[in-house]
Protein backbone atom coordinates (compact mmCIF):
# COMPACT_ATOMS: atom_id res chain seq x y z
CA UNK A 1 0.00 0.00 0.00
CA UNK A 2 1.53 3.34 -1.27
CA UNK A 3 1.29 6.05 1.82
CA UNK A 4 0.88 9.20 1.26
CA UNK A 5 1.08 12.29 3.40
CA UNK A 6 -1.85 14.65 3.72
CA UNK A 7 0.07 18.09 4.19
CA UNK A 8 1.48 20.86 1.97
CA UNK A 9 4.03 21.85 5.71
CA UNK A 10 7.45 20.95 3.90
CA UNK A 11 8.80 19.95 7.86
CA UNK A 12 5.91 17.46 8.02
CA UNK A 13 7.44 15.85 4.79
CA UNK A 14 10.88 16.11 5.98
CA UNK A 15 10.17 14.64 9.47
CA UNK A 16 7.96 11.81 7.55
CA UNK A 17 10.28 10.98 4.59
CA UNK A 18 12.74 10.28 7.60
CA UNK A 19 11.03 7.62 8.55
CA UNK A 20 11.12 6.07 5.20
CA UNK A 21 7.48 6.23 5.68
CA UNK A 22 6.17 7.89 2.37
CA UNK A 23 5.67 7.32 -1.34
CA UNK A 24 4.16 10.79 -2.11
CA UNK A 25 2.19 13.46 -0.75
CA UNK A 26 -1.30 14.93 -1.33
CA UNK A 27 -2.61 18.25 -1.18
CA UNK A 28 -5.73 20.47 -1.27
CA UNK A 29 -6.29 24.02 -1.34
CA UNK A 30 -7.08 24.21 2.38
CA UNK A 31 -3.92 22.54 3.50
CA UNK A 32 -2.00 25.01 0.98
CA UNK A 33 -4.30 27.88 2.36
CA UNK A 34 -2.38 27.27 6.17
CA UNK A 35 0.89 27.44 4.77
CA UNK A 36 2.56 31.17 4.59
CA UNK A 37 4.09 32.51 0.99
CA UNK A 38 3.59 31.61 -2.46
CA UNK A 39 1.68 28.60 -3.36
CA UNK A 40 3.37 27.81 -6.21
CA UNK A 41 6.63 28.12 -4.46
CA UNK A 42 5.67 25.65 -2.03
CA UNK A 43 4.16 23.29 -4.13
CA UNK A 44 8.13 23.58 -6.39
CA UNK A 45 9.43 22.84 -2.58
CA UNK A 46 7.68 19.41 -2.25
CA UNK A 47 8.08 18.39 -5.83
CA UNK A 48 11.28 18.87 -5.01
CA UNK A 49 11.65 17.01 -1.21
CA UNK A 50 9.35 14.33 -2.33
CA UNK A 51 10.59 11.98 -5.69
CA UNK A 52 6.83 10.20 -5.84
CA UNK A 53 3.63 11.88 -7.00
CA UNK A 54 2.56 15.03 -5.30
CA UNK A 55 -1.31 15.45 -5.66
CA UNK A 56 -2.35 19.40 -6.04
CA UNK A 57 -6.01 20.21 -7.09
CA UNK A 58 -7.28 22.63 -8.98
CA UNK A 59 -9.39 25.44 -7.72
CA UNK A 60 -11.58 26.46 -10.54
CA UNK A 61 -14.98 24.42 -11.71
CA UNK A 62 -15.16 24.71 -15.11
CA UNK A 63 -12.82 22.19 -17.58
CA UNK A 64 -11.64 24.50 -19.12
CA UNK A 65 -10.11 26.88 -16.78
CA UNK A 66 -9.70 23.49 -15.05
CA UNK A 67 -7.61 22.07 -18.17
CA UNK A 68 -5.38 25.67 -18.08
CA UNK A 69 -4.83 25.11 -14.33
CA UNK A 70 -3.81 21.57 -15.01
CA UNK A 71 -1.11 22.87 -17.66
CA UNK A 72 0.13 25.24 -15.49
CA UNK A 73 0.17 22.54 -12.52
CA UNK A 74 2.10 20.18 -14.19
CA UNK A 75 5.15 22.76 -15.14
CA UNK A 76 6.10 23.41 -11.38
CA UNK A 77 7.30 19.39 -11.29
CA UNK A 78 7.37 16.27 -13.07
CA UNK A 79 5.73 14.49 -10.28
CA UNK A 80 2.42 16.69 -10.30
CA UNK A 81 -0.39 14.81 -10.12
CA UNK A 82 -3.52 16.84 -10.94
CA UNK A 83 -6.16 17.06 -8.68
CA UNK A 84 -9.72 17.39 -10.02
CA UNK A 85 -13.14 17.76 -8.08
CA UNK A 86 -15.74 14.47 -9.29
CA UNK A 87 -18.19 16.70 -10.54
CA UNK A 88 -19.33 16.41 -14.37
CA UNK A 89 -16.63 19.40 -15.47
CA UNK A 90 -14.14 17.39 -13.18
CA UNK A 91 -14.92 14.44 -15.30
CA UNK A 92 -14.75 16.18 -18.59
CA UNK A 93 -11.15 17.68 -17.46
CA UNK A 94 -9.84 14.04 -16.15
CA UNK A 95 -10.86 12.84 -19.89
CA UNK A 96 -9.12 15.22 -21.36
CA UNK A 97 -5.93 15.03 -19.31
CA UNK A 98 -5.85 11.46 -20.01
CA UNK A 99 -5.78 12.10 -23.19
CA UNK A 100 -2.81 14.37 -22.88
CA UNK A 101 -1.27 11.82 -20.87
CA UNK A 102 -1.61 13.72 -17.43
CA UNK A 103 -1.98 11.94 -14.09
CA UNK A 104 -5.28 12.85 -12.04
CA UNK A 105 -6.28 12.30 -8.60
CA UNK A 106 -10.14 12.52 -8.76
CA UNK A 107 -11.15 13.84 -5.68
CA UNK A 108 -13.98 14.58 -2.89
CA UNK A 109 -15.48 10.77 -3.82
CA UNK A 110 -18.36 9.67 -1.96
CA UNK A 111 -20.14 7.16 -4.11
CA UNK A 112 -19.05 4.20 -6.18
CA UNK A 113 -20.97 5.82 -9.19
CA UNK A 114 -18.67 8.81 -8.66
CA UNK A 115 -15.68 6.47 -8.66
CA UNK A 116 -16.65 4.56 -11.16
CA UNK A 117 -17.40 7.31 -13.38
CA UNK A 118 -13.92 8.91 -13.11
CA UNK A 119 -12.01 5.09 -13.58
CA UNK A 120 -13.88 5.10 -16.67
CA UNK A 121 -12.83 8.80 -17.58
CA UNK A 122 -8.77 7.58 -16.78
CA UNK A 123 -8.26 8.77 -13.64
CA UNK A 124 -5.19 7.38 -12.20
CA UNK A 125 -6.69 7.64 -8.58
CA UNK A 126 -10.07 7.82 -7.00
CA UNK A 127 -10.33 9.68 -3.37
CA UNK A 128 -12.87 8.17 -1.00
CA UNK A 129 -13.32 10.85 1.69
CA UNK A 130 -13.59 7.95 4.64
CA UNK A 131 -13.58 10.83 7.80
CA UNK A 132 -16.21 13.02 5.99
CA UNK A 133 -18.14 9.63 5.24
CA UNK A 134 -18.10 8.70 8.81
CA UNK A 135 -18.70 12.60 9.99
CA UNK A 136 -22.42 12.06 8.69
CA UNK A 137 -23.02 8.70 9.88
CA UNK A 138 -22.57 6.50 7.04
CA UNK A 139 -19.58 3.67 6.74
CA UNK A 140 -16.59 5.31 4.71
CA UNK A 141 -14.58 2.38 4.60
CA UNK A 142 -17.31 0.31 3.67
CA UNK A 143 -16.66 3.00 0.17
CA UNK A 144 -13.32 1.73 0.19
CA UNK A 145 -14.67 -2.12 -0.33
CA UNK A 146 -16.99 -1.48 -2.78
CA UNK A 147 -14.55 0.66 -5.03
CA UNK A 148 -11.51 -2.92 -4.48
CA UNK A 149 -14.12 -4.93 -5.54
CA UNK A 150 -15.74 -3.45 -8.29
CA UNK A 151 -12.34 -1.90 -9.56
CA UNK A 152 -11.27 -5.98 -9.28
CA UNK A 153 -15.01 -6.71 -11.31
CA UNK A 154 -12.79 -5.04 -14.08
CA UNK A 155 -9.50 -4.92 -13.94
CA UNK A 156 -9.91 -1.03 -13.59
CA UNK A 157 -6.19 0.46 -13.43
CA UNK A 158 -7.37 3.20 -11.79
CA UNK A 159 -6.05 3.15 -7.95
CA UNK A 160 -8.07 3.69 -5.24
CA UNK A 161 -6.23 6.26 -2.32
CA UNK A 162 -8.18 6.16 0.83
CA UNK A 163 -8.15 9.63 2.02
CA UNK A 164 -9.41 12.07 4.93
CA UNK A 165 -8.01 9.29 7.38
CA UNK A 166 -8.69 9.99 10.65
CA UNK A 167 -6.80 7.58 12.77
CA UNK A 168 -4.72 3.92 13.08
CA UNK A 169 -7.78 2.12 12.80
CA UNK A 170 -8.86 2.96 9.22
CA UNK A 171 -5.11 2.75 8.44
CA UNK A 172 -5.10 -1.19 9.08
CA UNK A 173 -8.66 -1.11 7.84
CA UNK A 174 -7.55 0.18 4.49
CA UNK A 175 -4.21 -2.50 4.38
CA UNK A 176 -6.60 -5.48 5.12
CA UNK A 177 -8.87 -4.45 2.13
CA UNK A 178 -6.31 -3.94 -0.03
CA UNK A 179 -6.36 -0.22 -0.79
CA UNK A 180 -4.15 1.13 -3.86
CA UNK A 181 -2.79 4.01 -1.41
CA UNK A 182 -4.00 5.75 1.41
CA UNK A 183 -3.25 9.61 2.53
CA UNK A 184 -3.03 10.65 6.18
CA UNK A 185 -1.58 13.36 8.23
CA UNK A 186 1.44 13.14 10.14
CA UNK A 187 -0.27 12.61 13.54
CA UNK A 188 -1.67 9.37 12.44
CA UNK A 189 1.39 8.12 10.42
CA UNK A 190 3.42 9.13 14.00
CA UNK A 191 0.47 7.01 15.74
CA UNK A 192 1.38 3.81 13.70
CA UNK A 193 4.30 3.48 15.11
CA UNK A 194 2.83 3.65 18.93
CA UNK A 195 2.25 0.41 20.95
CA UNK A 196 1.72 0.64 25.07
CA UNK A 197 3.63 -2.92 25.12
CA UNK A 198 6.55 -1.86 23.00
CA UNK A 199 6.90 0.78 25.61
CA UNK A 200 6.91 -1.43 28.79
CA UNK A 201 9.10 -4.01 27.03
CA UNK A 202 11.69 -1.73 26.19
CA UNK A 203 11.65 -0.32 29.50
CA UNK A 204 11.75 -3.51 31.00
CA UNK A 205 14.93 -4.72 28.90
CA UNK A 206 16.49 -1.37 29.55
CA UNK A 207 16.16 -1.80 33.22
CA UNK A 208 17.18 -5.41 33.65
CA UNK A 209 20.25 -4.25 31.56
CA UNK A 210 21.02 -1.23 33.64
CA UNK A 211 21.32 -3.94 37.00
CA UNK A 212 23.96 -5.96 34.87
C1 LIG B 1 -7.02 14.04 0.43
O1 LIG B 1 -6.01 14.59 0.02
C2 LIG B 1 -8.07 14.87 1.07
O2 LIG B 1 -8.01 16.20 0.57
C3 LIG B 1 -7.94 14.91 2.56
O3 LIG B 1 -7.65 13.61 3.02
C4 LIG B 1 -9.21 15.47 3.13
O4 LIG B 1 -9.51 14.90 4.33
P1 LIG B 1 -9.76 15.78 5.64
O5 LIG B 1 -10.50 17.02 5.20
O6 LIG B 1 -10.57 14.90 6.54
O7 LIG B 1 -8.41 16.12 6.18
Amino acid sequence: MKIFLDTANIEQIRQAKALGAIDGVTTNPSLLSREKGDWKKIVRQICKEIEGPVSVEVISTESPAMLTEARDLVKIGPNIVVKVPVTLEGLKTIKELHLRGIETNATLVFSANQALLAAKAGASYVSPFVGWLDDVGQDGMQLVQDLMSIFRNYDLSTQVLAASIRNSSQFFQAALLGADAITLPLSVLLDLAKHPLTDIGLASFLADWAKK
